[in-house]
């Protein structure tokens, strides 16, 4: 009985390939479906036959089923240049290729031809349906915290034929070494570090990129500091303390600790010592803090100096400096004039003059025309008109004279 039956199939079998054959006509598309991205090119093929005593002729493609003849496809302006027909070399099948394409272009494509037989024509019924996607990439779950696991997706409204592997960017760059899944991207433990613009796009069409996906991780603060408003703080000054941090979402609550007092001084991104004392001199720092976590800056010193930053600091270099060449010259000044008060009074009787007047004449009554003289002969003029008295004038000065003029000078520097 079995033996019956399998023969009757195998003849069942036989009959239907005879049929087929004397029928031979056929078109059988390579794929019922193709889904491509948009922006790329796709290939529909189909392999036709008609009977031994035809040709096929006119081989086209349509999309559009009419009660009339439908539209070859290269006739259709919305395709304009896009489309080409590529026959196979043995004329045994025939290819619609399409470049660019468009959301527009999702729909069904049919093959038909004509034979060298007046009103003869085939058309595979079946047809390739194509879809046309853009790739997107999707947060499962957002927003993200740090230590979470974060996955992304790269979303198309069909499953992109041909098995595609997924390539990942972010800001941009390749990502090399991304835990990947077909289309999904996991991100273990998150950091602030992974926040960024996230793409994805098919390999071998990484040109076609999906449009970006912010990732925002949310961490504590981080990288917390203080800085101080000045580096002279002075008894009586203001010091303004800042606090900044790195954290997201932005720190909401600020704390100021001075090490020595217990209890915290203020809130606020910046704290501000108005009339400082000494007795706020300390350590401080700040705790900073937003809904993730917390946490505190290092210390910074805050030492009030006690006397005014200069006359409490030692004199410069260029200070000292400043202030012996500003000695001497006043030295000189009352040299000169005492040299010229001397010549004045002893003009008429020069051979006298060293001896007469020596130790008549008041100190501070030189010392006084000197600073107060305006028209003071300088050293050189003093020196060239006067040469020859050079030595007894000077060898006449008396060590009171001196003092007294040093004093002068030393009083003018303070
Ligand atoms: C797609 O078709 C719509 C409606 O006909 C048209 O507005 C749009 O410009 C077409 N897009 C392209 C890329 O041809
Ligand atoms: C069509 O072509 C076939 C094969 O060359 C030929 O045998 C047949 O006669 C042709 N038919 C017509 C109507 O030209
Ligand atoms: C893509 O394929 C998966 C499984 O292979 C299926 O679950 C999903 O529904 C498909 N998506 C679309 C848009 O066809
Ligand atoms: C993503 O972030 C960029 C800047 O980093 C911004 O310009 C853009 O608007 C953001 N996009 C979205 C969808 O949030
Ligand atoms: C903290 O500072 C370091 C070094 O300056 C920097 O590399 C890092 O990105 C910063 N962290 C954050 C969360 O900004
Ligand atoms: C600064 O403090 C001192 C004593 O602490 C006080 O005498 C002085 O008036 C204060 N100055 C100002 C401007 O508040
Ligand atoms: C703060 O404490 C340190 C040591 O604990 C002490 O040397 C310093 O004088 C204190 N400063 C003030 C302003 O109390
Ligand atoms: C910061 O310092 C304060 C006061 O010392 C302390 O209570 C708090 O626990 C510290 N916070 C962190 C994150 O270390």
């Amino acid at each position: 009985m079995a033996l019956r039956a399998a023969r009757k199939l195998v003849l069942f079998l036989w009959l239907v390939r005879v049929v087929v054959g004397q029928d031979g006509w056929s078109v059988t598309y390579t794929t019922q479906s193709v889904c491509a991205l948009k922006g790329s090119t796709v290939d529909l093929s189909c392999s036709y036959t008609c009977p031994k005593d035809h040709i096929a002729k006119k081989l086209f493609w349509f999309n559009k089923w009419t009660i009339n003849e439908p539209e070859d496809l290269i006739e259709d302006r919305t395709y304009a240049e896009r489309v080409k027909y590529i026959p196979f070399k043995d004329n045994s099948g025939h290819t619609l290729k399409i470049t660019d394409l468009n959301e527009n272009d999702s729909a069904t494509y049919w093959f038909r031809f004509w034979t060298n037989k007046t009103g003869w024509k085939y058309t595979g019924k079946q047809g390739v349906h194509l879809s046309v996607t853009e790739l997107q990439v999707e947060a499962i779950h957002a927003p993200v915290t740090e230590g979470q696991t974060f996955t992304l997706t790269c979303k198309s409204t069909c499953n992109v034929t041909g098995k595609p592997t997924y390539v990942w960017y972010k800001n941009g760059q390749h990502l090399t070494n991304p835990k990947t899944q077909t289309n999904y991207l996991h991100l273990d433990r998150v950091t602030s570090e992974d926040s960024g613009r996230y793409s994805c796009a098919v390999k071998g069409h990484e040109d076609i990129r999906s449009t970006e996906e912010n990732l925002t991780v949310r961490f504590r603060p981080k990288n917390t500091s203080v800085s101080v408003s000045t580096f002279e703080i002075v008894k009586g000054s203001s010091v303004t303390l800042t606090c900044s941090s790195d954290a997201n979402p932005p720190v909401d609550k600020y704390t100021w600790y001075n090490k020595n007092v217990t209890l915290p001084k203020a809130s606020g991104q910046s704290y501000s010592i108005t009339n400082i004392t000494s007795e706020d001199s300390g350590e401080y720092y700040c705790e900073v803090q937003n809904e993730i976590g917390s946490e505190n800056s290092t210390a910074v010193m805050v030492i009030v100096a006690v006397k005014s930053s200069i006359s409490g600091n030692q004199p410069s270099f260029v200070t000292t400096v400043a202030g012996v060449t500003v000695f001497v010259l006043v030295l000189i000044l009352c040299f000169s004039g005492f040299m010229w008060f001397r010549m004045k009074c002893s003009k008429p009787t020069p051979s006298k003059t060293n001896k007469a007047d020596s130790g008549q004449v008041d100190p501070n009554s030189i010392y006084a025309n000197v600073l107060h003289k305006d028209n003071t002969p300088t050293v050189a003029q003093t020196t060239a008109t006067n040469s020859e008295q050079w030595d007894s004038v000077y060898a006449n000065i008396s060590k009171e004279d001196l003092t007294t003029c040093a004093k002068a000078a030393a009083d003018a520097l303070t």
